[in-house]
């Protein structure tokens, strides 16, 4: 049995530790965070975050083999492997402002394993980090004067918000990196060892540790970049009365392209794909390579421009102007089925739209109250409404900006009765129905197609 703990229970270290602590009964696993409230919550019935079937597999494993708590040096010293899954975000301040990331969190709990361990461990990177972090925290960690020996592994997550928990039971791949050295090969067996109780061995990657590092970001940046990709085309669609989506099917169908991420949209979000790239961005600029740093940026302003570019179309479809208008934003979260709204491109909307002075009201089912805390002081300006069917209510538009699936079945003919005319819907996901929608009335604008309009003249 091993004693495995986490330090950071947030969207990562809470849904990979209860589904590590599922799958290896036999282990005992520890998930630590110095928010207090954020660890309570983990020990209540509400747990902090949304996440489909989380709950199910806390409930499995809490108490049992899964502990969440806010001590954190006793539960260090107890711990015979340490994932460290804190947050790694842009640095705002100093060198590197805007695209290196921010790694005081990170070292702070390198700092932190050191003076609370009496025993060697292994440490495992599951944050993203710029490539050749592990030396930093070798260097660190093995400064002491104690005969303390840490061999650092890299583990990186890439689960899904909203496929959390699906991603972790069947990965596509898990991936460890470690050094090539005896205790380096140990260590990274230890890791192997807890993924293999239920992952396929060949599903089960190892590599050399700066492999592994750079390999997460690369992930994101490739991601990112076909999301951008078919965003850039779907500018071209608009203007050439070619249908994006039809683009995409025909393009995806070559199975050296592939059909998956190539839905044209507002613009992806969340905390990590433009956060990675910038990182990526800085990583090259930093090893003296401005080409491939200019070629990576682009991915970032192409998904700016995409949202940008929305609220603009808005404004010109309603004649010039939202000012005073009521307009309905369907979804908050940056992508359906998570509660999560950092960087979602509704915020950026909602943003734009209040620059236009058009009076906003946000509805979605899990995400309203983080909306509010990321738009700060914004937040006064915007109205918050769970029921959709309410706060499209006099409303001059609506737009979709999250794919919940629920805002496909809602009742348009109802929604179309209750708002201002003429209607307009701004489908920022292309999720629904258009030619339904345009049939009952609505001016229908999509993302990278023909604008379905009900003018006469
Ligand atoms: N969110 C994702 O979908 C995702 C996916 C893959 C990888 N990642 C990476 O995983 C890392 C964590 O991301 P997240 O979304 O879980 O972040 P998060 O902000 O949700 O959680 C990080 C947690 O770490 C805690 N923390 C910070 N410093 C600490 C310290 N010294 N001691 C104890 N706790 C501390 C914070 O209080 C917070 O609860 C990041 O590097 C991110 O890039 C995220």
């Amino acid at each position: 049995m091993a004693n495995v703990l986490c330090i950071g229970a947030g969207y990562v270290g809470g849904p990979t530790m209860a589904v590590i602590a599922k799958n290896c009964p036999g282990h005992r696993v520890v998930v630590v965070d110095i928010n207090a409230e954020k660890i309570a919550a983990w020990n209540s019935e509400r747990l902090p975050i949304y996440e489909p079937g989380l709950d199910e597999v806390v409930r499995t494993a809490r108490g049992r083999n899964l502990f969440f708590s806010a001590d954190i040096g006793p539960n260090i010293a107890e711990a015979d492997i340490i994932f460290v899954s804190v947050n790694t975000p842009t640095k705002t301040f100093g060198h590197g402002a805007g695209r290196a990331a921010d790694l005081q969190y990170w070292e702070k709990t390198a700092r932190q394993i050191l003076e609370n361990s009496t025993s060697s461990k292994v440490v495992v990177e599951k944050s993203t980090l710029p490539v050749r972090t592990a030396q930093a925290m070798e260097r660190i960690l093995n400064s002491n004067d104690r005969g303390l020996h840490f061999d650092v592994v890299s583990n990186p997550e890439f689960l899904a918000e909203g496929t959390a928990i699906q991603d972790m039971e069947q990965p596509d791949r898990v991936l460890v990196g470690a050094r090539q050295t005896a205790s380096g090969r140990e260590a990274m067996q230890a890791i192997v060892d807890i993924y293999a109780e239920w992952v396929p061995r060949e599903r089960i990657i190892t590599a050399n540790l700066w492999s592994s590092e750079l390999s997460k970001l690369v992930a994101n940046a490739f991601l990112a970049q076909r999301v951008s990709s078919i965003n850039a085309i779907a500018n071209l669609c608009e203007k050439t009365e070619a249908d994006v989506a039809e683009v995409a099917h025909a393009v995806g169908t070559d199975s050296r392209i592939g059909p998956r991420f190539l839905r044209a949209s507002v613009g992806f979000g969340g905390s990590c794909f433009k956060k990675d790239i910038l990182n990526l961005v800085y990583l090259c600029e930093h090893y003296g390579l401005p080409e491939v740093a200019a070629y990576w940026e682009q991915v970032v302003k192409m998904n700016e421009y995409q949202g940008t570019s929305f609220v603009q179309k808005m404004v010109a479809a309603m004649f010039n102007t939202v000012a005073g208008k009521r307009i309905a934003l369907l979804g908050a979260a940056f992508k359906a089925n998570t509660s999560d709204t950092r960087e979602s491109p509704a915020l950026a909307v909602c943003r734009g739209l209040l620059e236009e002075r058009a009076s906003v009201v946000i509805t979605d089912p899990y995400a309203l109250a983080n909306a509010q805390a990321d738009l700060g002081e914004q937040a006064e300006q915007v109205v918050f409404e769970p029921d959709p069917y309410v706060a499209a209510r006099d409303a001059h538009a609506i737009a979709v900006l999250t794919e919940w699936s629920h805002f496909v079945e809602l009742d348009y003919e109802a929604i179309f009765q209750s708002m201002v005319k003429p209607a307009f819907v701004f489908d920022g996901r292309n999720i629904l129905d258009h030619k339904k929608l345009h049939a009952i009335g609505f001016n229908v604008y999509a993302v990278g197609k023909p604008p379905l309009t009900n003018f006469t003249a």
